[in-house]
């Protein structure tokens, strides 16, 4: 018997050990969702890897094997329900069981409210929220039946607080932050934590013509008190804590990463 196994607290780093672990990532193929994607694996995960576009996901799976770890690529529109379970459907048969969701697949429509059409705003929420009830309500059915499980929401600052021009995906964050919480619940007695993870600003395809204004570029560094953008592997520490052991009695809480945004 090892010291961890006999006094939990000499764990250490073994605590956050994700082998022998199955996770599932939607929006894998590229941004924070594929930085998020190496770092479970580098700490020990198998991958299931979810988006609409194949190629990308189906790279990524070799960049994953190259590390050592197992992964299979699935194509998901997250916004169809039948996918989504579908797609935990094929993680359990091609890797054995699954362990891990992260609800990560987002998009975002930004102009003010009066610009707005009813299906752009559909649209926002179809994929940023309805998309992670899909998933959480695919995995979750497992996560009950084998009493233990972890699902992390992806969110962001915007689910905490506001900006102009962000009425859909601002609400989709919120409402996001909001399920995090009565999924925690519902499931806190069956041994599943459920979590949100809300990043400030990251340089992606998502916040490209953000960086690419040198205002509101500013307006972003000015805003945060760390004075800078946050670079994807820098979620890698919070998501690998909330996906493994040492968050084991974290459950229905909102892990903000962003350089203190939040703390004004
Ligand atoms: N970047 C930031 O600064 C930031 C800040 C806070 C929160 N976030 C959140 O972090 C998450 C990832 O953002 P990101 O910046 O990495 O975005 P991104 O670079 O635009 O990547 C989005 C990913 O989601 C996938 N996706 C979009 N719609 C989908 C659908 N219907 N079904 C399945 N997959 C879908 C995309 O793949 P396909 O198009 O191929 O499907 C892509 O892989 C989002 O939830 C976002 O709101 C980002």
């Amino acid at each position: 018997m090892s010291a961890g196994e006999e006094r939990p607290e000499l764990r250490g780093t073994q605590l956050f050990d994700l082998t022998g672990r199955v996770a599932i990532m939607t929006g894998a193929g590229r941004g924070l969702g594929r930085t998020m994607a190496l770092a479970l694996a580098a700490a020990g995960a198998d991958l299931a890897l979810a988006s609409r576009t194949a190629p990308e996901i189906e790279s990524l799976a070799a960049e994953v094997e190259q590390l050592g770890r197992r992964a299979v690529a699935v194509p998901t529109d997250v916004t169809s329900p039948e996918a989504c379970e579908a797609l935990v459907a094929a993680t359990v048969e091609r890797l054995g069981r699954v362990d891990i969701l992260v609800n990560n697949a987002g998009m975002n429509v930004r102009k003010p409210v009066l610009e707005f059409t009813p299906e752009e705003f559909d649209q926002v929420l179809a994929v940023n929220l309805k998309g992670y009830f899909n998933g959480a309500q695919a995995a979750g059915r497992r996560f009950v039946a084998q009493g233990s499980g972890k699902v992390i929401n992806v969110s962001s600052i915007l689910g905490s607080v506001a900006l102009a021009n962000q009425a859909a995906y601002a609400s989709s964050k919120g409402a996001i932050d909001q399920l995090t919480k009565v999924l925690a619940l519902e499931w806190a007695s069956a041994g599943v934590q459920v979590n949100s993870l809300g990043p400030t600003y990251f340089e992606t395809e998502l916040t490209r013509p953000l960086y690419e204004d040198p205002e509101r570029k500013a307006f972003i560094e000015d805003r945060t008190p760390m004075g800078r953008w946050g670079q994807p592997h820098e979620l890698a520490g919070a998501v690998i804590f909330l996906a493994s052991d040492a968050s084991d009695f974290v459950t229905g809480q909102i892990l903000l990463v962003d350089g203190g945004w939040t703390a004004w």
